[in-house]
């Protein structure tokens, strides 16, 4: 059979497809202009260590991800990637170079002058974001997931890419939810994620991609903004409340959630990475800490900021998206399988959220 087939033209055959038949039909001259070509100083001495890119690196999670498996791989061993120009801090912390997931050849460079072997895919349009441009939505996550997809299990790479809790949909059971159960939601968002999970899935049985997902609840963090999701409510609240003593919460009081500590989710992520294949028992595993509404979260903020004052202004499109998903995350087959354990409860989310933007704050003031 030819090593340029596109996967979509193949015949069903039983047991895993040899990977080489996922190759597009894209020419690839080992004499081509590095897509690296800016960097001075990736090392390409053999090391135990993974060759580590990831997409999407300059949103909420990228980059924090990249110092934690930097410190744990090397510097040079962990590529940061994005459609954006990196600010500068980013730039001078380690490798960084432009990717555009939908430029398949592009991507398909990138991988092979790196020897990428890790991918960690977090180029996506959020919840809300999505919505608002659904054909793009739809081009970066899934056409982009299809690009990923072929490239990972043609060159053998683990690929981890997260999912979320926009996964699940009005029918799915909502307190707790499941790892298994019906998954119907109403954003092309979850749409898309669904489509993910279900293709890794698929890839890896059929053509033994090693696949890892994780479902994300809403994630907080103090030094990266979140880029349009419906939980970013969480993460603006500590900014306003140290600022400006007042906050306008755009979902309902009563609206509960999943949500994460930064630390806890890139940790988790490091370590199904890092797990062993036979302690996996699923390829999607939901993952979780705490769940709370903004009223819950309020309370728990007055306990260091008493005069903080909150509004109600709700957002419809995103209080219809908030009520569509998951109040609380079953994530008991993580724990089982692979030991992940949550260290951020809602107290020390508040006062570890608190000491953090109040520092920002107090520097950005003296400055
Ligand atoms: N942040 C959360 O609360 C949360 C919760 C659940 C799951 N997740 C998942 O984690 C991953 C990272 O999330 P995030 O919050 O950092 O997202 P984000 O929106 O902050 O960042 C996404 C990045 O993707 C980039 N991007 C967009 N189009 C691209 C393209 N064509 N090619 C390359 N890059 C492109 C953007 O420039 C952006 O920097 C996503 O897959 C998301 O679904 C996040």
């Amino acid at each position: 059979m030819s090593c340029v087939r596109a996967v979509r033209g193949l015949a069903p055959v039983c047991g895993f497809q040899p990977l080489a038949v996922l190759s597009r039909g894209v020419s690839f001259s080992p004499h081509q202009v590095a897509s690296d070509a800016s960097f001075h100083s990736v090392s390409f001495s053999e090391s135990d260590h993974p060759r580590v890119l990831i997409t999407g690196g300059l949103g909420q999670l990228g980059v924090g991800l990249a110092k934690l498996l930097r410190k744990q791989f090397g510097k040079y061993n962990v590529i940061l990637s994005d459609i954006r120009k990196p600010p500068a801090h980013v730039y001078q912390s380690g490798p960084f170079i432009y990717s555009d997931i939908l430029d398949y050849k592009n991507l398909r460079e990138i991988v092979v002058n790196n020897r990428i072997s890790w991918l960690i895919h977090y180029s996506v349009l959020l919840s809300a974001v999505g919505e608002a441009n659904v054909s793009l939505a739809r081009d970066v996550n899934i056409t982009g997931l299809h690009n990923i997809l072929d490239i990972t299990a043609e060159h053998g790479l683990r690929l981890f890419i997260p999912s979320t809790i926009g996964a699940f949909g009005p029918t799915s059971p909502r307190d707790p939810t499941p790892d298994l159960c019906i998954q119907r939601p109403r954003t092309i968002y979850g749409v898309s994620k669904v489509h993910a999970e279900l293709m890794g899935e698929y890839y890896h049985h059929r053509y033994g991609l090693d696949f890892r997902c994780l479902r994300y609840p809403g994630i907080i963090s103090a030094d990266s903004k979140p880029g349009g999701g419906t939980t970013d409510y969480a993460v603006q609240i500590f900014h306003d409340a140290v600022k400006a003593g007042r906050f306008v919460c755009n979902l309902r009081p009563d609206t509960r959630l999943p949500m994460m500590f930064i630390d806890d989710c890139l940790r988790a992520t490091l370590e199904v990475l890092e797990a062993p294949p036979e302690t996996l028992g699923m390829r999607t595993y939901n993952i979780s800490a705490m769940s709370f509404t903004p009223e819950e979260l309020v309370q728990e903020i007055r306990r260091h900021l008493p005069d903080l004052q909150v509004t109600y202004e709700i957002d419809p499109v995103r209080q219809a998206i908030a009520d569509s998903w998951p109040m609380v995350l079953d994530d008991s087959s993580a724990r089982s399988d692979w030991g992940w354990k949550h260290n951020y409860g809602l107290p020390e989310l508040v006062q570890t959220m608190l000491n953090l933007t109040g520092s920002d704050s107090r520097k950005a003031r003296a400055n």
